[in-house]
């Protein structure tokens, strides 16, 4: 019979029997691909696992400390990397969306590698490659390390042989492993997050400020998301900011500040959505609550656009 159980006994015995007393690598994302694979291969190999995770400057609030925590419980061994200044100086004057792309997942790449050039003696590669990958490889999925290691991001002299227990699992399943493993809701029903994270959220050139006001409603739309109970109701739920002004009065004063978007799609597996129907109550404490506390926004709108025409993100 084929049950979880038995999926996970007969994983960890391949696992050990494959890796021997050797070490294992693996890039975390802070996704559930990934940190299924973390904390399976945990279980199997214990501190012969080796885990980095980039922290590229464009995570979501305390997301690094979260991960950082939430994975710790587990014991994972985690190299946790700061990379804010080094992506962001590739970053500055850039605005186009492929180019902010293409940089950010090649300085992953890049960070990744000069941090495993410095751990000794590895000799195998994790990673969260789900059967869907196999059979359509090359997608736009959350694992930007993924597809840049699977065209050959690594040094020539780094050569690692993979390992990829998910390979033969759906995403439910995957969420289903987790949760047997006795992983975290927070972990294992994670909302998907790009690879290039807040920096296609910031639409045109990322600086910090606008990075911040992002980080910041995108805190208070989770926040209010979670308290009104609606988490596994929205596929995704974030917020943008196109760069456009208009005019507002705060106070006795005219303001002219940023525009702020709202997303929140439904969907099944991201290729098509409809914008959610969030209650009206819900949206206006969303809103009161950003232009309150997030210092340059004096407007707040929602996205009403299905994909397609449109897409989820806005970049
Ligand atoms: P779109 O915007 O194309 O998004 O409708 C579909 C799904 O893909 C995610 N997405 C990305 N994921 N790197 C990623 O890892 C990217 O560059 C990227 N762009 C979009 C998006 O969040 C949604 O879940």
């Amino acid at each position: 019979d084929w049950t979880m159980e038995n999926f996970i006994d007969l994983e960890i015995a391949k696992i050990r029997e494959q890796v021997g007393d050797r070490k294992v690598l693996l890039a975390l994302s802070g996704g559930v691909d990934s940190s299924v694979v973390g904390v399976l291969l945990q279980k199997s190999i214990g501190d012969q696992l080796v885990c980095i995770f980039v922290d590229h400057g464009l995570l979501r609030k305390n997301e690094a400390q979260q991960v950082m925590d939430a994975l710790g419980e587990f014991g994972l061994n985690i190299i946790l990397v700061d990379a804010k200044d080094r992506f962001f100086s590739k970053l500055a004057g850039v605005s186009d969306p492929e180019e902010k792309r293409k940089i950010i997942g090649n300085e992953f790449v890049y960070v990744f590698d000069d941090e495993a050039q410095k751990l000794d003696g590895i000799d195998f590669l994790a990673q969260g490659t789900l059967y869907t990958d196999v059979i359509e490889s090359g997608t736009d999925t959350a694992q930007t390390i993924k597809s840049h290691h699977n065209v050959g991001g690594l040094p020539e002299d780094m050569t690692f042989e993979l390992i990829e227990p998910l390979n033969t699992l759906f995403k439910d399943e995957v969420r289903q492993l987790g949760t047997t493993l006795g992983m975290p809701d927070s972990i294992v029903w994670r909302q998907p997050f790009p690879g290039p994270g807040l920096g296609i959220r910031v639409l045109g050139e990322i600086t910090d400020e606008k990075v911040e006001i992002v980080r910041e409603s995108d805190a208070i739309l989770r926040e209010e998301i979670a308290k009104n109970g609606l988490e596994r109701d929205v596929w995704q739920y974030f917020t943008v900011l196109p760069n456009v002004r208009s005019v507002g009065v705060m106070g006795d004063g005219r303001t002219y500040d940023h525009m702020l978007g709202i997303r929140a799609v439904t969907s099944v597996d991201g290729m098509t959505s409809e914008f959610a129907r969030l209650p009206w109550d819900v949206l206006q404490t969303i809103s009161t609550r950003i232009v309150n506390e997030v210092p340059h926004v004096n407007r707040v709108v929602y996205d009403v656009t299905g994909k397609p025409p449109a897409t989820i993100e806005w970049e």
